[in-house]
């Protein structure tokens, strides 16, 4: 079988190409990125194995995708990915990542290929103890222009769910460490300010709020199951593997980095929002997600050790 993975230079894409041998199915994987990340060394080192073939191109272009053959799963990752950073590239991110979207969607349904669609829990954003994916609309409030775009594209996929199969991943911010990793998410954004002895910059309001984080591993373990056992039943569900507030992830930084001083600043995504994403949906299926976020840190400081 045939993958083709978009974004592939990302932080997720390139964990993925590092383990694509874990999953027997896929012979033969496409990837492509427009470089606009400019990671380059994305594409270093890789086996011959794994069977690669990357393209330079960008997605927003509908004339891309049309050297591709059979393709029969599609891991939709392009996309411009900064949420603080949306608010002032608000109508450049629209234009690329709802370009790439509809694109890649048209593909799916001309080929006939099976879509893994990236959303965000970033959806969700008013307070509440817990959230679902069966939660009615007015907890549907996303924050940033970024997470206004993933319910977009939501919709979209559930007005075309009888042209294509896919599955849509609400992903909880990731960490950990891949080789396109990348530092403008909370957990690693505040590893890499420890790790240079700068003050770690926290959203006055975000302290005590929670959130959802996903591990890398645990997203791979994810992909590998929806191929496996062709999860494409046009539903939604939350991924993650735990809920916590900035305050649990600079404590697990701090077992490792005894003296981090933070700096609490403003920030477009201020409120005063706390919420669990539940993973009950998924877990349900038979995949329990719960790998260690200490892991992700102590390996990702790790990665910066005598700097
Ligand atoms: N990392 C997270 O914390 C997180 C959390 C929730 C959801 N997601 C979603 O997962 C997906 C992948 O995230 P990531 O962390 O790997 O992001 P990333 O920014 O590391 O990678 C995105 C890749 O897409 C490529 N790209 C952007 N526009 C393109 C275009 N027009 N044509 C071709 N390539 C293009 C970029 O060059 C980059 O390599 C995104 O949809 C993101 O919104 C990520």
């Amino acid at each position: 079988m045939n993958l083709l993975i978009t974004g592939a230079c990302g932080h997720i894409g390139t964990h993925i190409i590092k383990n694509l041998d874990k999953i027997k199915k896929i012979k033969k994987t496409f990837l492509i990125d427009n470089l606009q990340s400019n990671r380059h060394n994305s594409l270093f080192n890789n086996r011959k194995k794994s069977r690669l073939k990357f393209y330079l191109d960008d997605l927003r272009d509908n004339k891309s995708l049309k050297y591709l053959g059979k393709v029969d799963y599609v891991i939709h990752l392009a996309s411009m990915t900064n949420a603080e950073n949306s608010f002032k590239e608000k109508k450049e991110m629209y234009k690329n990542n709802l370009s790439c979207f509809k694109n890649i969607v048209e593909f799916c349904i001309k080929k006939k290929s099976k879509l893994i669609h990236i959303s965000s829990a970033s959806v969700y954003g008013k307070q509440a103890k817990v959230v679902d994916e069966e939660c009615s609309k007015e907890y549907l409030k996303p924050q940033s222009p970024y997470a206004d775009i993933k319910l977009i594209e939501e919709k979209i996929l559930k007005r075309k769910k009888n042209k294509l199969k896919y599955v849509t991943l609400r992903f909880g911010t990731i960490s950990g460490v891949s080789p396109g990793i990348r530092f403008h998410t909370a957990v690693n954004k505040f590893c890499f300010l420890a790790a240079i002895n700068k003050p770690v910059t926290v959203y006055k309001t975000a302290i005590n709020q929670y959130r959802p984080y996903l591990s890398l591993n645990d997203a791979f373990r994810v992909f590998k199951f929806c191929i496996e056992k062709d999860l494409f039943n046009n539903e939604i569900y939350n991924i993650l593997s735990g809920n916590y507030t900035v305050k649990h992830i600079l404590n697990k930084i701090k077992k490792y980095k005894k003296k981090i001083k933070i700096n609490f600043v403003k920030s477009p995504i201020m409120n005063q929002l706390s919420y669990h994403v539940s993973n009950k949906k998924f877990n349900k299926l038979g995949l329990i997600l719960n790998d260690n976020l200490e892991k992700d840190i102590k390996d990702t400081l790790k990665l910066l050790d005598n700097i």
